[in-house]
């Protein structure tokens, strides 16, 4: 905030000014949009996807501004990210809803017996009526008793992609749907309009309208090869097929989501209009296939509870046969009379439910057990595997923890193991297939020595689990001290994985974190056939990441027993990296959360003088230093001094996340991500993310617009005044 706000336009009391200096802004806000498009892509996103939309739109405003800042690589050009508002809204006539689960059987036969009380309790109900229409008696419980005919059921795959509504309008496609919140989705007509198996035009005999659901997913096949090419050319590999089909389908250009591989099954109607009468759902699905439209052969009418037991059973067997990925059955009662009185929930259909299968286990051979020195030194087995496909992503590695578990395990380099991952859940080796291990195979041993060139003993101190090389020297230290640097929670310079560090760091170009930012890699390329692509991303990331706050900074120099949340509360209480370098152990340890063996290795590490000497080179090479923090601004009334604010969704006018939150501490306010009963009012943006919204109903916290919320900013003449405004109707 101007410090000479007082000199300045009433209207800069209205809305906060833009950060000083567009282009440093453009850096900030491409170095944020790369992190959560990153954490999107890897299935992680932790920020709703409004907040990314208005950063991707404040980016793109300011480009416009200053043509000069625009850069071909900018995230403007390059991705659309899940940018929900760059492509148009389109409310579901029909809502898209999700399912219920059930995760054993005992939940399936909960589900079942819900279905025969709900139709049995209407059974009774109607005939209970019909007594009352013929004047006949009606034995009280005699429809209750009667054996209720549910008709069958149909079980489909539960298909691990993402929902897609498409239209066709006389047979003709007219627009495709994400599903969104349910009720609104994002139009991505012209991406979708390039996948092979969504049909231009369906057969004559189409009705007028016919909206088809169902499931868009990237084959298993196809993921794995686009993976291999990604690491021909050096970069990260995508995370799961499901993240990188969404990431494909949401290009802004529609030819960047045709050179993907695409491909969707349906298993479901949106609105309809001129079809036939269908009776039940086994009719919608071969209907369905009669227009032409892809529906998965794999669906099995069951006609009762047993046999769809049985199906469950032969579906978990047979889950890996298919070359796209299956988490479940949805079973599906198939009478569309049942469905009917059964209904919806708000957010699942009381006639389906996705019986999810277990956490997936696979067998694979365990080709090594090696050791990773961990920047701190820590020697740590891990499990090298025999690739292979499990639990939505290909698994190589997996860490063993320690020489206990090695052995509490008996897994041996050689053996079959049980591989085990759900979800995104880290991989794990479970045990070895004894009925498989050769005669002989012997055990594994805890290497004496440090696997880097030195050779340093290994070693484990008692009552500790972990091994320790103890050489500050050692290689494989500097590599780990690097990619610590590097990584996503530090100076987020992605792109420079571990066998690149490990190659630089052998060629000596790279001796320590500050090596990073006189690299020349220009003669990468020349000398290390690094891709053009590869040499420009990490440049523009070694330049955005001196932007990186004084938290990560710290963070990312690798400090014993220091981890980023540590870090961050530390830097919160400094203004500047030379403060902290400054302080004693005992300054640092009065802060609340910092203990005193962190304190102590702080510390240490500051007075260290090759950590001084880097610390100078850092400093040099223009890497921040400052703790960039949003004060209360004395010139402004602190309107909302006392008040905790939650804000959801975007604010028109009001800039991005950062300049709200800029607003509100300016004027005294705390700004918080989650609603608690501390909160003392959500605003309401565009886009706003439902759970807060629920949980704000839920707690009874008030609800400002935020409309009325920018009113408010202007500085009211009193607290009843600025209630007035923020709470227009009352
Ligand atoms: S029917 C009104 N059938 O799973 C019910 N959904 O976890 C609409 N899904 O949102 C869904 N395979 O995106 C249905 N065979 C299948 C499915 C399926 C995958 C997805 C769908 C749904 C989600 C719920």
């Amino acid at each position: 905030m101007a410090e000479n706000s007082a000199e300045a336009e009433p209207e800069a009391n209205t809305a906060p000014g833009p950060a000083a200096g567009a282009a440093k802004r453009a850096a900030e806000l491409r170095r944020d949009i790369l992190y959560h498009a990153d954490l999107y892509q890897s299935g992680k996103p932790d920020i709703p996807d409004a907040d990314y939309d208005a950063l991707l739109r404040k980016l793109l405003a300011l480009e416009e501004a200053h043509p000069e800042l625009q850069t071909p690589d900018s995230p403007t050009q390059k991705i659309a990210g899940w940018a929900s508002d760059l492509f148009t809204k389109v409310t579901h006539a029909v809502p898209m809803m999700s399912l219920d689960n059930a995760f054993d059987e005992a939940e399936l036969n909960e589900w079942h017996q819900r279905i025969l009380r709900m139709l049995g309790a209407k059974a009774k109900q109607e005939a209970l009526f019909e007594d009352v229409d013929t004047g006949g008696e009606g034995e009280d419980g005699e429809a209750e008793s009667a054996a209720i005919e549910l008709g069958g059921f149909v079980c489909e795959p539960k298909f691990d992609g993402l929902a897609i509504s498409i239209r066709y309008e006389d047979g003709r496609y007219v627009r495709a749907a994400t599903r969104g919140d349910g009720t609104t989705g994002e139009d991505v007509t012209a991406n979708v309009a390039t996948i092979k198996s969504v049909p231009r035009r369906l057969t004559s005999t189409a009705p007028a309208v016919l909206e088809v659901r169902g499931e868009i997913y990237l084959a298993i096949s196809d993921f794995e090869e686009m993976n291999r090419k990604r690491e021909e050319e050096g970069l990260a590999r995508y995370a799961n097929p499901r993240n990188t089909a969404a990431g494909s389908l949401r290009q802004k250009d529609p030819a960047a989501t045709a050179a993907r591989p695409l491909a969707w099954w349906c298993y479901t109607l949106g609105e309809h209009e001129g079809t036939p009468d269908f009776a039940s759902h086994g009719e919608v699905l071969k209907y369905l296939a009669e227009m032409g439209l892809p529906v998965n052969p794999q669906w099995k009418f069951c006609a009762d509870l047993a046999q769809v037991k049985e199906h469950l059973g032969a579906a978990e067997r047979t889950r890996h046969d298919h070359d796209w990925e299956v988490d479940g059955v949805v079973v599906k009662l198939d009478s569309l009379a049942h469905q009917r009185i059964l209904g919806v929930t708000s957010h699942h259909p009381r006639w389906a439910i996705a019986y999810k299968f277990a956490p997936e286990e696979k067998s694979t051979k365990l080709l090594d057990i090696s050791v990773s020195v961990g920047g701190k030194g820590k020697a740590t087995p891990f499990a090298e595997l025999e690739p292979v496909f499990v639990g939505g992503s290909t698994v190589q590695k997996a860490t063993l923890h320690n020489e206990d578990q090695v052995r509490l395990k008996d897994v041996r380099p050689g053996d079959v193991v049980v591989v085990r991952k759900a979800g995104d859940v880290i991989p794990e080796v479970l045990r070895p297939v004894l009925s498989e291990r050769s005669e002989g195979l012997p055990e594994w041993k805890f290497p004496k020595t440090c696997p880097c060139p030195l050779a340093t003993p290994l070693i484990r101190k008692e009552g500790d689990a972990a091994h320790y090389c103890t050489e500050p020297q050692c290689p494989a230290q500097k590599w780990r001290a690097i990619m610590q640097f590097t990584s996503r929670k530090a100076m987020n310079i992605e792109g420079l994985g571990e066998e690149w560090i490990r190659k630089l760091v052998d060629a000596e170009l790279l001796e320590n974190v500050a090596d990073l930012y006189k690299l020349d890699y220009d003669s990468l390329i020349d000398m290390h056939g690094f891709g053009e692509k590869k040499r420009d991303s990490l440049q523009e990331q070694t330049e955005l990441s001196k932007q990186r706050s004084l938290g990560q900074l710290l963070f990312a120099l690798n400090i014993r027993h220091l981890g980023d949340a540590v870090a961050d509360l530390i830097a919160s209480h400094f203004e500047h990296l030379d403060e902290i370098m400054a302080a004693s152990a005992e300054e640092l340890a009065a802060i609340d959360g910092v203990g005193e063996t962190i304190a102590t290795s702080v510390c240490e590490f500051f007075q260290q003088e090759d950590t001084q000497q880097l610390v100078e080179r850092l400093r040099e090479a223009g890497v921040n230093f400052e703790e960039k923090r949003i004060k209360p601004d004395a010139d402004i009334p602190q309107i909302f001094a006392g008040l905790t604010l939650v804000v959801t969704g975007s604010i028109e006018g009001l800039g991005s996340r950062d300049d709200v939150k800029e607003a509100v501490v300016a004027r005294g306010g705390a700004f918080t991500t989650s609603v608690s009963g501390k909160t003392s009012f959500v605003v309401r943006g565009d886009s706003p993310g439902k759970s807060k919204i629920d949980r704000a109903e839920m707690l009874g916290t008030p609800i400002v617009e935020a409309e009325d919320f920018t009113k408010a900013l202007s500085v009211p003449d009193s607290v009843d005044e600025l209630y007035a405004r923020l709470f227009a109707d009352g």
